[in-house]
């Protein structure tokens, strides 16, 4: 019938790794851009990393952060804490108002790498067993942070998953029972290094960098592997990202799920390993509370380019620029509340819970 739209319901999502930019850098984004963002997307939870200026690696920076998401998210959040070389136990002592705890182990954006492998023995001595550690670890240092998770006995979540050889690694690990997870981002399933000379000198950066086509094939065929999608929404501006000391990092929020139903249309993975990992294993994962009421309705058919305008991110630009898609999300319903629709958002600053509070009452 023309003119006749079906819309598909499907859960509000999770994005368990996004960078908000709060406290510190509010011309990249802060709670309110980023998490109008999110509900653009089709999120309807955002956990935000700690490398924020201050970062976030003990009590007053997080209540920085926490203070400015109350005010202002338009969506349910989460705020990581960084692993830092000397705040083990001040760490752990926040981990019941925290996200998760979030080690570096390779170098990117910010300064809370942790070279020594001695230094992550006392977070994962300390941190609970029942808050995620998640790690950014490439290459041999996925290898080296499994090998550090078993000896403590405990989980470890692993961040943007990008290279045939750590997806192999963390297939190995969970055939042995490990009780690893993991995380892929749509700049690694959708880009290779081969789109770094379109895309230019400084806005293909992006850690971990864009990878081989072989490495990006290995991503698809270990689908199985891959319990979370996951955007790394990581905005810098355009002046930043074009100087001649570009900043690495990729903006996600609004691009990834249209990415991913065009997969789905042309049958690369189906709606339901979308949902599986955009919203049930985020949220076992990580822990998260149920959000009742809350659901988004996406036009699976609409087709139309991706672009920088109308985006609700600050830094004002996509790597996904001129993309074909075919899926947009329409409206965002959280707690029965009409949030996001066609374009505008209209949840109100401030609406958003965190997510550790809301599991803190549940228990009190
Ligand atoms: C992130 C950022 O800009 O904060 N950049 C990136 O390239 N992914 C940092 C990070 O996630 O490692
Ligand atoms: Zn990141």
């Amino acid at each position: 019938m023309p003119g006749a739209e079906v819309l598909t319901r499907l859960p509000g999502l999770i994005d368990v790794h996004a960078h908000l930019r709060e406290p510190g850098a509010p011309h990249k984004e802060d709670w309110d851009s980023g998490t109008a963002a999110a509900l653009a997307g089709g999120f309807t939870t955002v956990l935000a990393m700690p490398n924020t200026q201050p970062a976030v690696t003990g009590r007053a920076a997080l209540a920085l952060s926490l203070d400015g998401a109350a005010a202002k998210a338009h969506c349910d959040y989460g705020q990581y804490v960084g692993a830092g070389a000397g705040n083990a136990e001040e760490a752990a002592a926040l981990a019941p108002q925290a996200a998760g705890l979030k080690l570096y182990l390779d170098q990117t954006f910010g300064n809370l790498k942790l070279d020594d492998t001695a230094l992550w023995f006392p977070h994962f001595e300390r941190w609970p067993d029942d808050r995620p550690i998640a790690a950014h670890a490439e290459g041999k240092t996925l290898a080296a942070v499994i090998l550090v998770a078993e000896l403590f006995h405990r989980s470890v979540h692993l961040c943007h998953v990008s290279s045939r050889e750590e997806i192999l690694l963390i297939r190995k690990a969970k055939e042995r029972g490990l009780p690893v997870t993991c995380e892929v981002c749509p700049h690694h399933l959708f880009l290779t290094l081969e789109d770094a000379p379109r895309l230019g000198a400084g806005r293909c950066e992006v850690r971990p960098r864009l990878a081989t086509p072989a490495d990006q094939e290995a991503l698809w065929e270990h689908l199985d592997v891959i319990d979370c999608f996951a955007t790394d929404h990581a905005p810098h501006t355009l002046e930043e990202k074009d100087s001649p000391n570009p900043p690495p990092g990729f903006p996600g929020l609004e691009t990834i799920l249209p990415l991913l139903l065009t997969a789905v249309h042309a049958g690369r993975l189906t709606l339901e390993d979308v949902t599986t990992r955009l919203h049930d294993n985020p949220g076992r994962i990580f822990g998260l509370p149920e959000q009742p009421d809350t659901f988004i309705e996406v036009d699976l058919d609409e087709n139309y380019t991706l672009g920088a305008a109308g985006l609700h991110t600050r830094c004002g630009w996509t790597p996904f620029e001129g993309q074909p898609v075919r899926g947009r999300v329409r409206r965002v319903t959280l707690r029965g509340e009409l949030a996001f629709e066609d374009g505008n958002v209209i949840a109100p600053r401030g609406v958003g819970r965190n997510v550790r509070n809301v599991q803190l009452n549940k228990e009190n």
